[in-house]
């Protein structure tokens, strides 16, 4: 049922909850299309409240029957819930209610995964189970007994009973509806323990379908590593006797945090060397920690309501930044992060969708599981660490475990904490979790008598509902070096708090050389006429290995976007310099192929755009195609030798060590097969013993118009692998040409194996195309159409997944009139669909708006 009026949600409207919960029971009578749902719940009236309204949230339920302490009731039941006349004194509510899983599409609330039960609450799916107060500030101790002929039944806590054809658990830690889980199903279990630092075992274990037991070992050592880590960096433990993971194949997002029982999509738990790249180790590795740490960051503190989604998801994501950090290189997991950010949070706050860290109003708060409340909010908790320092920082963050444990809390609470512990007034920085858009720094420098100045200045453009903005507290991380080098001044934060402002570094003999917003110490655009040889001197000198590689990259966008507006040849310096680099075997490799990616075709038409350009997608893609032909020509002669030296020998291995060499290997073997036609990948994609060697090798060769055969080989030899086989979908794609991209994903969506309602399948094809810039905004609106199609036709199945897709349109404003035409015909023709699920209507509205 759909709502006829999408309503609003607005942070000022909180109230706390009328009533509270002590304790939930649950049975689930499992079957596919009529399961049977029974809760007992102890309600009692919250003395915070002055409200004595009743009422439950209830989606798609068929009431069977109510009761009040016993005496059977019949409430108010609407689309969205019940309201129910109810004793002024706590009491006992019982209820059943009839769900079909099977037809669950959305994916949302209990559904069916090829023949396994599994839930998804987050945010309000709960709501889809049995009526509840769905809301994160109602928490309680739930009691779980789950009836089916599935051989393994699990929900959250600790076992407390299993018996044929039934299990009961019990999670004695009280938490909000959207962390209920349960799974019911045939699978095998991959175990482990771990013995937590006060000596208690914790038994593990990750649960998949039989046939991928052999894709479980990375996760479990992910889980035991995150689990030692946040013992050692937060001093937190682990606090049930067990700790599931299941791997499901339907699931809209990465993975859920779920009380002891955490849902993954099985692309972000299930690898083996075969089957998954170096990149999808250490994105599982990430999200296995992610998920863990939310133990403590969302499950034992959690929200209040969801526009404080950045208290959970920042602080996780800073967490999980960390930890990754900490097992790899920082220096490149800082670069990678800061990639992502630019690629996918800059134009989120750039453009029509632009919102601030902690949304003011909402209509559908899927929609704002973004890259600004996870990845932005994750760089606020960077800056705030910046400005208090480590020792700072640890101190208040245990004291927001300590004063906070057990609680929904709100940002308030979380700078509050960081206030008390520190002595610092955070009222101007709190800024940050209210103005939406992406802040600019211009710098300016003067050196007069021994001092060297810089003044910055910063500015933060317009943003819906946002005219005018105000100062930011900016920490700008700088060090400066002397023309030889040498770093005369090491890193040093500067807090700029004015519009302007400038700061003075005294007793220098000479003029120095900036080295600005070291490690991206705040996620803003940085303004600076740097001359290029200035920035070819930071390449090669910068102590700051961010800095280095931010100076390559923009002499590089700049080289670019000269050939895009005056058909420039590439800049000659920073080919020089990247030879340089590439020789200089002290430079991780894996460093080393950061500095070779070049920026993506969508940020240089951000980056045109913000000269004033309207970008045009094709020359773009010209002038990158160009840019890769001259590198492949200027380290011709290093590139072979440097090939065979990232040669790995001896066991695969996802470490970062490994996984640096064959990437830049492979980014070798990507400029030398621009030159032998294919050869050297034909070879590697013949010998590779390991998906991240082939998968490399095989774009080599659809790259250069061959692999044909290897591509038939490749679907041959997986075809019974669905994570695989969103490869060789997305592959093909992302490999097309301009002028072929749409129509390689217009027949691949009549491949039989094109399975649209899997969301894994459906972002394999059509998030494929949306990543292909030239191909998705071709000039005659085929991408815009294509994608527009299923759009519409995944909409009514699956709203979530559509809607996240549709983000895919954030940019059509910036580019020329003939295109921005057709992709508001688009649009529009996703506005006008009748009956357009809510998460999708708010999506187009906000960016036709
Ligand atoms: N809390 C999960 C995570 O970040 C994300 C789940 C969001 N799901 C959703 N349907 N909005 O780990
Ligand atoms: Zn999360």
């Amino acid at each position: 049922m759909k709502d006829a009026a999408p309503q609003t949600v607005y942070l000022k409207d909180y109230a706390p909850p009328a009533y509270l919960v002590d304790e939930v029971h649950l049975t689930f009578r499992l079957a596919p299309t009529a399961t049977r749902v029974l809760s007992r719940i102890r309600f009692r009236p919250n003395p915070e409240s002055s409200s004595r309204d009743f009422f439950l949230h209830g989606e798609s339920l068929t009431p069977i029957r109510a009761a009040i302490d016993g005496q059977e009731v019949r409430p108010d039941i609407t689309e969205a819930g019940l309201t129910c006349a109810v004793p002024d004194a706590p009491f006992t509510w019982e209820a059943e209610v009839e769900i079909s899983p099977e037809t669950n599409t959305a994916l949302e609330g209990l559904y069916m995964s090829r023949g396994m039960y599994c839930t998804q609450c987050e945010a309000e799916g709960f709501r889809k189970i049995t009526w509840y107060p769905d809301r994160p500030d109602v928490m309680a101790p739930f009691t779980v007994r789950i009836e089916g002929d599935a051989p393994v039944l699990l929900s959250n806590g600790n076992p407390v009973g299993v018996g044929e054809g039934w299990a009961e658990w019990h999670d004695p830690w009280p938490k909000p509806a959207y962390l209920f889980a349960l799974v019911a199903g045939d699978l095998v279990a991959h175990r482990d323990s771990f013995v937590t630092r006060s000596g208690k075992t914790v038994d593990l274990a990750l649960w998949v379908r039989p046939g991928d037991e052999g894709k479980c070992a990375w996760g479990m050592e992910a889980l035991k590593a995150s689990m030692r880590w946040d013992e050692a960096r937060y001093g937190r433990e682990y606090d049930l006797d067990v700790f599931n993971i299941v791997a499901v194949d339907d699931f809209n997002m990465g993975a859920m945090e779920n009380k002891g029982l955490n849902i993954f999509n099985s692309a972000a738990v299930l690898a083996s060397p075969d089957t998954a790249t170096d990149a999808n180790f250490e994105r599982i590795e990430s999200i296995i920690a992610h998920e863990y740490f939310h133990n403590w960051t969302g499950n034992r503190i959690t929200c209040r309501d969801w526009f404080q989604l950045c208290l959970k998801e920042g602080l996780t994501v800073f967490r999980d930044q960390e930890f990754t950090s900490d097992m790899r290189s920082a220096a490149v997991k800082r670069i990678e992060d800061v990639r992502m950010l630019r690629a996918r949070q800059f134009p989120e706050d750039q453009g029509p969708l632009a919102h601030p860290v902690r949304p003011e109003s909402y209509q559908e708060i899927n929609n704002f599981y973004t890259a600004t409340v996870y990845e932005k909010g994750a760089e606020v908790i960077g800056m705030l660490k910046r400005l208090v320092g480590d020792a700072g920082y640890s101190k208040a963050l245990d004291l927001y475990f300590d004063r906070h444990d057990g609680q929904a809390c709100t940002i308030e609470d979380w700078l509050k904490v960081f206030e008390d512990a520190t002595g610092r007034d955070l009222s101007q920085f709190k800024l940050w979790y209210s103005q939406a858009g992406t802040p600019r720094v211009s710098v300016e420098e003067s050196f007069e008598g021994g001092t060297y100045t810089l003044t910055f200045t910063q500015h933060t453009p317009p943003t819906p509902g946002q005219e005018e903005k105000r100062p930011l507290v900016v920490p700008i991380a700088v060090g400066l070096l002397s023309p030889n080098g040498d770093e005369v001044v090491p890193t040093r934060m500067l807090e700029l708090t004015e519009a302007r402002q400038s700061f003075a570094f005294e007793g220098l003999a000479s003029k120095p050389v900036p080295s600005i917003l070291r490690d991206f110490s705040a996620p803003v655009v940085l303004e600076r006429a740097a001359s290029r040889a200035e920035r070819a001197f930071l390449m090669a000198h910068d102590t700051d290995p961010f800095n280095r590689w931010e100076a390559a990259r923009s002499l590089a966008r700049d080289s670019l976007i000269a050939t895009i507006r005056e058909g420039a040849a590439p800049d000659a310096d920073w080919l020089e310099g990247l030879a340089a680099m590439l020789r200089d075997d002290t430079l991780d490799p894996a460093f080393r192929a950061q500095v070779l990616a070049l920026p993506t075709q969508s940020e240089l038409a951000q980056a045109l755009a913000d000269r004033g350009q309207t970008p045009d997608p094709d020359a773009i893609h010209g002038a990158v195609e160009g840019l890769k032909d001259a590198m492949a020509r200027h380290l011709s002669d290093l590139a072979p030798g440097l090939y065979d030296a990232m040669r790995v020998t001896g066991p695969y291995a996802p470490d970062a060590e490994q996984s640096g060499k064959r990437a830049l290997g492979n980014a070798m073997l990507g400029l030398i097969s621009r030159r032998d036609a294919g050869a050297l990948a034909a070879r590697q994609y013949a010998e590779a013993d390991n998906m991240t060697l082939a998968l490399a090798a095989l774009a080599c060769l659809l790259r250069v118009g061959k692999g044909s055969a290897e591509l038939a080989a490749f679907h041959e030899r997986w075809k019974d692998d669905r994570l695989v086989m969103d490869k060789w979908f997305a592959l093909q794609i992302a490999e097309a040409k301009p002028e072929s991209a749409v129509e390689t994903a217009a027949r691949l969506t009549e491949h039989p194996a094109f399975d649209w309602k899997n969301p894994n399948r459906f972002r394999a094809v059509m998030g494929a195309l949306a990543g292909h810039h030239a191909g998705f905004h071709r000039a005659d609106g085929a991408g815009y159409a294509l994608l527009a199609d299923w759009l519409i036709r995944l909409d009514p199945v699956n709203p979530q997944t559509a809607a996240r897709m549709m983000t895919a349109f954030q940019t059509w404003r910036r580019y020329d009139a003939g295109r921005q035409a057709h992709a508001k015909a688009a649009l529009e023709r996703i506005a006008a669909t009748p009956d357009l699920s809510r998460d999708g209507a708010e999506m187009v509205g906000r960016m036709l708006g």
